[in-house]
């Protein structure tokens, strides 16, 4: 078995059995304490934890090859470039991209999502246009067309979705029209967990000539993506979210749109000539990267995926699914506990309220026995008004965490219960 096996990075093994506690050996920080208890790390969703081999690789770079990549032709900076570049042929691998110059290293969703409002909405989005999102999204996807509707007077137009928190296509459906420029949905729910049938969702936008954009910010660490069988035209994800550090994440643009797209930002690195009068700019991906990337980060990406090949993917999301159903029958049969967000499909997020207790309190006194969950609006406060919960307390989940912290939570939130009674 893989996970019983030492774990080199880039060497593919196959799993037959997931060893969680072998996993667990590869993430330092889980090895802790808080408030006297072993850490139950559940506020994945928030941000993952961060293996070993990636650790190590960013202290490869700042210890032996720290430099500014691109413009150097030294040692340093050529070692450096190379190492970046190898993250994005990674990340091409990963997500199947058609290219590696497809993949714009960006800080992370946010502004990967922000760089495409720039890049396609001030140049493709016009006056009585319409972008269509969903009832689930979170604020990044959200705000940044927000603010792109309110500059051109165009119309954000939402898919409603129904109380279990699935998306309703025939109103999709309704809202496609020939106004649409572009349509911006989540893949899975950072707040109630569903996974969108969004090859669905693509397809039907496709059939009027409308690109997508899918906010992957939840599935690239929990779910096997391809862009080129899904066919969408923007995939945006974080880096912090899928085992690797902050700062780092990726723009996947299809070439025919990203060549078509005005930059995101000015500056080195994203031109081709310079002059006064006129400024050429650089081609992919060098367009969309302006200035000094956050290349340790990036290429902690890289590591991070090598680790997750390594590990065995598919298994990684098979076990995250076992863990989900396991946690969602203990902690739904708890009296007074509520799921929020009960649609057929879902993946690693398990959000929850209990009657008369605030989501802050569960939250504060789940951290007392060691054990981290986020508790908030999961910045998603419109999909928290639709299903008229003010916050829930939210755990999700990774494939290092294992049934005994489940059983772990199901016990404190018991406590919590008995505190407030
Ligand atoms: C679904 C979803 N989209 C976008 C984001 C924003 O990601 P980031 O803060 O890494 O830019 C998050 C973060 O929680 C998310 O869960």
């Amino acid at each position: 078995m893989a996970a019983l096996e030492k774990i080199v990075i880039g060497e593919k093994r196959v799993v037959t059995a997931w060893d969680v506690e072998r996993i667990r050996e590869d993430f330092p920080v889980l090895k802790q304490t808080v408030n006297g208890k072993p850490l139950v790390y559940l506020d994945n969703a928030a941000s993952s934890q961060v293996p070993q081999v990636v650790i190590d690789r960013g202290s490869v770079y700042l210890e032996q090859e720290h430099s500014n990549i691109h413009r150097g032709v030294h040692y340093l900076s050529q070692r450096a470039t190379t190492a970046y570049e190898g993250a994005r042929e990674k990340v091409k691998r990963f997500i199947n991209a058609r290219e590696a110059k497809e993949c714009i290293f960006v800080r992370g969703c946010t502004e990967g999502i922000n760089l495409v409002m720039h890049g396609y909405g001030r140049k493709f989005v016009g006056e009585g246009d319409e972008v269509i999102i969903s009832a689930m999204e979170h604020h990044s996807n959200i705000v940044p067309w927000q603010m792109l509707c309110e500059e051109k007077g165009a119309r954000l137009r939402v898919i409603p979705i129904n109380d279990a928190g699935e998306l309703l296509l025939d109103e999709y459906d309704a809202l496609l029209n020939e106004r649409t420029k572009i349509v911006a949905v989540v893949h899975i729910s950072n707040a109630l967990g569903t996974v969108n049938p969004i090859k669905e969702i693509i397809a039907r936008a496709h059939k009027q000539g409308v690109p997508v954009l899918i906010d992957g910010a939840q599935s690239a660490p929990h779910l096997a993506v391809d862009v080129q069988d899904l066919d969408c035209d923007f995939y945006v994800f974080s880096g912090h979210k899928m085992f690797a550090p902050t700062g780092s994440g990726v723009v996947y643009g299809k070439a025919e749109w990203l060549e078509k797209m005005n930059p995101f930002q000015g500056g080195g690195d994203m031109i081709r000539t310079v002059a006064f009068e006129k400024t050429t700019y650089a081609g992919l991906p060098n367009k969309f990267e302006a200035g000094t990337p956050a290349i340790a980060s990036q290429i902690g990406l890289g590591a991070a995926i090598d680790y997750l090949e390594s590990i065995g993917r598919e298994q990684a999301v098979r076990y995250e699914h076992e863990l989900l159903r396991y946690a969602t029958e203990k902690i739904s049969a708890i009296e007074g506990v509520r799921i929020i967000g009960t649609a057929r499909e879902k993946a690693s997020v398990l959000s929850f309220v209990i009657d008369e207790i605030h989501p802050h309190d569960i939250g504060t006194i789940l951290d007392q026995e060691g054990i981290a969950v986020r508790a908030g609006h999961h910045c998603a406060q419109p999909v928290m008004k639709r299903l008229n919960v003010p916050a829930t307390a939210r755990a999700s989940f990774a494939f290092y965490n294992t049934k005994q912290e489940i059983d772990t939570l199901a016990h404190a939130i018991e406590r919590v219960i008995e505190v407030f009674a």
